[in-house]
């Protein structure tokens, strides 16, 4: 029975609705070929749809409260920290590993954090980033240049993901570890990381006790070597930038990475950070950061191959702005950050239809009451944010890419009368939320809209996107994050 969730009282075990739940398993036997096959939200999705926008699921004795309504959403995610948190497992896990930075944190702890990456990530560190981006994109278009001239199929996913990895490396580190050899200190600190990072997922979604903790496997020795030697190196690498501002302090004045400008941060009782506390943090950034900016550069690219029209207007908008024959680099910062309207709205449509976060979790903290349904303290809740951005109710011909609708929200917001995706309710912003919302709203959206920007800006500039003929599916394929599988591009030169 689809619930009228806004009517229904009492203990949200008791009164909300849910797919029947088998003795022992719950419903792990109907979750489980589709978590295999890295479609687990699609099931959610479905069941949203027969069972209504707040309903339980069941998993080995386990309850989850499945939310798609948008104002309980909005409402979780305003009440951190205190009443809800992200889930403690990931805190656990990070803590374990000496990584509990931003992302991962809670309470106060938390609040600490967030000032310094605030601070790191502020937009004068945002405009000092400027050359660094066009470096790293212009390595890209040399590869691409090459690709495109022997009509070589570009793998979306791989391409994406090496390209945010190491434009992320270059913002954090502030070196190029592409271009240093195997014996740097850059390039054993980024093998570490592939390594790290794996191990990390492993642990927060291990369905089994915490084995680690009491004897550990190959693969745990491993990952405690690398995290000895990583610590090393960096510790290393911050005491030398210290010791560098102290010696000269006009080279402090303006931070080149976002180490440099965490050195710099004092924390409320005007205290330097640690190099733990730093190390943590450009964990967090990277975690946080690497694969939503990789992944959304994915799925838009499969927007414009798929819509020629859209791609004309973005061409139309960089053949405007972006004369021939001059240089990116002769623009300044506030070039890029004031021009290129249109591909913004590209950007923000493609994360509507596909935002690379199809699904959060979060936890209470402690029992709390949403819309007259009682939940106990560690109740589990997992948003469902796909699908209120695309529900018609929301969003006038929601299943449709129309970039247009976002603009003519900014330019038409004194007269809207006319305009079909503003009729009541059909222009629901409030009910769009890709960077999340309230207090833990995502530290880097305005890093990663500018880089995002300028990256498209240069890319249709240069070049045609299409797909090769005949077209496969692409698919969701969600790890932490949803990525488009089976996603394959062509380049033809513009010019
Ligand atoms: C298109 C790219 C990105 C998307 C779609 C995205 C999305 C998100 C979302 C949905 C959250 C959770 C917010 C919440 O819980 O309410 C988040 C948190 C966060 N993001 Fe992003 N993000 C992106 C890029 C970045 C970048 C480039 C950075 C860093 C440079 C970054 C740093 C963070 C951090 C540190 C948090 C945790 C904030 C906190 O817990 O206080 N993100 N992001």
């Amino acid at each position: 029975m689809k619930n009228a969730t806004h009517t229904l009282k009492g203990k949200a075990s008791d009164v909300l609705p849910g797919p029947p739940k088998k003795p022992f398993f719950g419903n792990f036997l109907q979750l489980r070929t589709a978590r295999k096959e890295f479609r687990f939200h699609h099931v959610l999705e479905k069941w949203a749809g027969e069972y209504g926008d707040v309903y339980q699921i069941g998993i080995f004795g386990k309850d989850y409260f499945i939310i798609s309504d948008y104002e309980v959403a909005r409402e979780i995610l305003s009440r951190r920290p205190g009443d809800i948190r992200r889930r403690i497992v990931m805190e656990d896990a990070a803590d374990e590993m000496g990584l509990n930075g931003l992302f991962t944190s809670d309470g106060k702890r938390w609040k600490t954090q967030r000032h310094l990456t605030i601070k790191a990530l502020s937009s004068n560190y945002l405009e000092a980033f400027l050359p660094t981006l066009l470096r790293v994109t212009n390595r890209l278009v040399d590869k691409w240049d090459d690709m495109a001239s022997t009509d070589k199929l570009i793998d979306v996913v791989d391409e994406t993901k090496a390209y945010s990895a190491d434009l992320m490396s270059n913002m954090v580190f502030g070196f190029d570890m592409n271009t240093l050899g195997l014996e740097n200190k850059e390039e054993i600190i980024k093998n570490h990381f592939n390594r790290i990072f794996p191990q990390f997922y492993k642990r927060i979604n291990s369905p089994f006790f915490s084995y680690w903790k009491y004897f550990k496997m190959p693969v745990d020795h491993k990952l405690h070597t690398s995290l000895k030697a990583i610590k090393k190196i960096f510790y290393e690498v911050t005491d030398q930038t210290r010791e560098r501002f102290k010696e000269d302090p006009d080279d402090a004045l303006h931070p080149k990475s976002m180490v440099e400008a965490m050195v710099l941060a004092k924390d409320e009782h005007d205290q330097p950070y640690s190099n733990e506390e730093i190390f943590a943090n450009v964990f967090s950034v990277l975690l946080a950061g690497e694969d939503a900016v990789g992944n959304t550069i994915g799925w838009t690219l499969n927007f414009i191959s798929d819509h020629p029209e859209v791609q004309k207007k973005i061409q139309e908008e960089v053949d405007e702005k972006l004369a021939d024959g001059v240089a990116f680099e002769e623009y300044d910062f506030d070039y890029w950050n004031k021009n290129f309207k249109y591909i913004e709205a590209v950007l923000t449509e493609s994360m509507r239809i596909k935002p690379i976060a199809p699904l959060a979790s979060m936890q209470a903290s402690r029992d709390v009451e949403i819309n007259g349904v009682n939940y106990d303290k560690h109740a589990t809740f997992l948003l469902l944010p796909k699908v209120f951005f695309n529900k018609e109710k929301h969003f006038f011909q929601a299943d449709k890419f129309i970039p247009e609708r976002w603009l003519i929200d900014k330019e038409n917001k004194k007269d809207v009368s006319g305009c079909p995706f503003h009729q009541e309710g059909v222009h629901n912003e409030k009910a769009y939320m890709p960077f999340g919302h309230g207090p833990r709203y995502c530290a880097g959206s305005k890093l990663a809209m500018f880089e995002m920007k300028v990256l498209f800006a240069i890319i249709c500039k240069k070049y045609e996107v299409n797909k090769k003929k005949p077209v496969k599916e692409v698919k969701e394929k969600l790890t932490l994050l949803m990525e488009p599988s089976n996603c394959f591009i062509e380049l033809s030169s513009r010019n």
